[in-house]
């Protein structure tokens, strides 16, 4: 099978390769510099070169309170980008997966959203993640729109990171304990995106539509931050754990607004074999191989 990947550099864009790495597959992945997802022609130019059988977009705009203020950017790569993709994946008629987002949704919700729930974003990047999905599925009659949240991996910059080193600078910390969501493991989202990819060229074709996937087990930001403190504990990676303190939203402004609750729910990939992510399972393996 023929794989074209955008946004490999990303999280998703590395765990992805992982995945696909030594499987009976031919992998075409690209960078921003390589493949500019907004740049019409660039995306025709290379769809049209690689001929793929099946698109995987894991690039996006991630700045969630940079895009506040750079709205014109964050809607080129979270909405012209996928559009563009979804056009050539339509003429095609070829697959197109794409990566959403929970904060499409406002966070007032009361137990899990559901890929069928009203979305109402709360800021920049959430509307431009929105319309990107809304012109996906408008342009793309096989396009699968996975939406994720808290995404964390071994690669690049994530809140697991961030936790680790902090709790090597501080003896005190403070963290957000009034949102909740599920965090994800990239690699268990790769697999997932590939899985979909696998079924697609044994025939088994999983319906075109949006799809949640996260973490099997919800929690707070304070939660997350504890689970990662006791996984760095007990690999070494730090000596002694942080005095954690639980604060709310109102105490760590940012320029963007959070859903305060973006818990999402989904059974119907189970049924295609496809399970939430284990992310305490995740975490436990990166901060294992933190080092190395
Ligand atoms: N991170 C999270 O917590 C989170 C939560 C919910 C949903 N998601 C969604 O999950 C997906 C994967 O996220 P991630 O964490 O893997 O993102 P990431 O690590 O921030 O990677 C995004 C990648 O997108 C690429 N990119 C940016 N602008 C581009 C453009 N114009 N053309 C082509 N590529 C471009 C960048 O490529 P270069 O490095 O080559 O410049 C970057 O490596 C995204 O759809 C995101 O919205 C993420």
């Amino acid at each position: 099978m023929r794989i074209l990947l955008t946004g490999k550099n990303g999280q998703l864009g590395r765990c992805f390769q992982d995945a696909v790495a030594g499987k009976n597959h031919e992998l075409f992945a690209y960078g921003s510099a390589e493949l500019d997802i907004s740049n019409a022609l660039q995306v025709a130019l290379i769809v049209g070169q690689d001929q793929p059988d099946i698109i995987v977009n894991a690039a996006a705009y991630t700045a969630v309170d940079k895009a506040e203020t750079d709205s014109e950017n964050a809607y080129s790569v979270n909405a012209t980008g996928p559009e563009l993709l979804a056009r050539q994946a339509a003429e095609l008629d070829i697959p197109f997966i794409h990566v959403s987002t929970d904060y499409v949704f406002d966070g007032a919700a009361v137990k899990p959203y559901l890929p069928t729930d009203v979305t109402n974003p709360q800021g920049v990047y959430g509307a431009s993640k929105l319309a990107g999905e809304l012109a996906v599925s408008a342009t793309c009659d096989k396009a699968i729109v996975l939406r994720t949240s808290w995404v964390f991996s071994e690669y690049g910059n994530n809140f697991v990171k961030t936790m680790v080193r902090l709790a090597k600078e501080r003896d005190e910390l403070g963290v957000v304990a009034d949102q909740y969501g599920c965090p994800t493991y990239a690699g268990d989202l790769a697999q997932a995106v590939f899985q979909i990819c696998n079924q697609y060229e044994q025939g088994k074709k999983i319906p075109a539509g949006i799809y949640h996937y996260c973490g099997d087990t919800p929690t707070s930001w304070h939660g997350f931050a504890r689970a990662i403190f006791s996984v760095a504990k007990v690999n070494g990676l730090i000596k002694k754990i942080p005095m954690l303190k639980a604060i709310s939203t109102d105490a760590y402004p940012t320029p963007a607004k959070r859903p305060v609750y973006s818990i999402m729910k989904d059974e119907t990939l189970s049924s295609f074999g496809i399970f939430p992510s284990d992310w305490f399972a995740g975490l436990n393996s990166i901060l294992r191989d933190y080092n190395a």
